[in-house]
């Protein structure tokens, strides 16, 4: 019988699934979509689509924050959904998942508990750390690099890893992201124009704009509500003002960077600082956000061709190669160690 390998990194804002068998890469936003009984409508991209469109009685709801599994009914539904729809995905499989470093035990259980015991039956579950997985996206030599700085900025987080030698030397998770950002743009334009937009707005505006240092005086025009007078209208809003509104968040990742540059031991961060930074995660595609961490931390800064599948790239390679296999772990033997 053949068997079903895959591997998954499951991110806050969008899953990305690797199945071997059909040697492809899908993704699904992260999203369930449900009416006032429980029942669920909608998952994955279409109820995305009705993010901040639906009547209110429909609910849509995102059931990781942060990095983590937050709503373990929703996710649970939401593969079920995805098992019992079509996606490629099979029963009693041997998944791989990156889940973040820095997440407590319990954190990390949930995503073994949510393939073991949900509709996927998962035979097996190895995990990895992502920031590992991302280095092998990267096709980095992970076993034997000297000092690795990787840099994943996504839907709700920001992980910042220093590996050495195939494994993990320091790991911080940052609660910055994708949606913190949107968040600070929705708000700054109410303030500053008593207008209201949704979010889904805001990241289309903040796609748009990216966080150039722009003189020109470039405006975007966008839909919203006149909070004044209560009529939806359309305004033009200077890219300026999304580069200001993302000025903290932004700060506060270059400052954690720099930290834990500086603890780092000698010989790692002397690589680190011949050989830079590396960005992965949906918002390294951002215009400007390289060069920004580049000018900020004056280390290189390097990207791949697409940042937000490195880390499932990389599990497409593990899941492939018994060596690189040797930098996965087994959550079951974890939990036979504790008992
Ligand atoms: N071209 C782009 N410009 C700006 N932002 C982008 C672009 N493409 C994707 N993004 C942003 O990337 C984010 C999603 O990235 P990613 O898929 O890596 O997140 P995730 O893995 O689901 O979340 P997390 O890792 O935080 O749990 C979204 O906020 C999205 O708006
Ligand atoms: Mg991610």
């Amino acid at each position: 019988m053949a068997k079903h390998i895959y591997g998954i990194d499951l991110g806050s804002y969008e899953i990305k699934v690797y199945d071997q068998e059909k040697n492809t890469i899908w993704t699904e936003k992260n999203v369930v979509a449900e009416n006032r009984d429980g029942k669920i409508i909608a998952v994955g991209d279409q109820a995305f689509e009705m993010y901040e469109k639906t009547p209110p009685n429909i609910r849509v709801v995102f059931p990781m924050r942060e990095g983590v599994i937050s709503d373990f009914q929703h996710i649970t539904d939401l593969l079920q959904y995805l098992l019992t729809s079509g996606r490629s995905f099979a029963q009693g499989g041997e998944y791989t998942i990156a889940v973040p470093a820095d997440v407590t035990e319990l954190e990390k259980r949930a995503f073994y508990d949510l393939l073991v015991h949900s509709t996927a039956k998962a035979r097996s579950v190895n995990v990895i750390e992502r920031g590992v997985a991302d280095a092998v996206g990267l096709g980095l030599d992970v076993q034997h690099c000297d000092g690795v700085f990787v840099v994943n900025l996504g839907g709700e987080t920001t992980e910042l890893s220093v590996l050495a030698a195939g494994g993990l030397v320091f790991n911080q998770r940052l609660k910055v992201g994708g949606r913190q950002m949107d968040r600070e743009i929705v708000e700054r334009i109410r303030r500053h124009y008593n207008f209201l937009i949704g979010m889904s707005t805001a990241e289309k505006l903040r796609k748009q704009t990216g966080i150039n240092d722009d003189r020109s005086g470039r405006t975007v025009e966008i839909a919203g509500r006149d909070l004044l007078t209560g009529v939806p209208t359309f305004k033009n809003i200077p890219a300026s003002l999304v580069r200001a509104s993302l000025k903290d968040l932004l700060e506060k990742c270059v400052s954690a960077i720099m930290a834990l540059i500086d603890r780092t031991p000698p010989e790692i961060n002397h690589i680190i600082q011949k050989d830079g930074l590396y960005v992965t995660g949906g918002l390294a595609r951002m215009e400007g956000l390289p060069y920004y961490i580049n000018r900020a931390t004056g280390l290189h800064v390097h990207t791949s061709r697409k940042p937000k599948y490195c880390s499932v790239r990389g599990l497409m390679d593990i899941v492939g190669s018994p060596e690189l296999q040797a930098l996965t772990y087994s959550m079951q033997e974890e939990t036979d160690r504790w008992m």
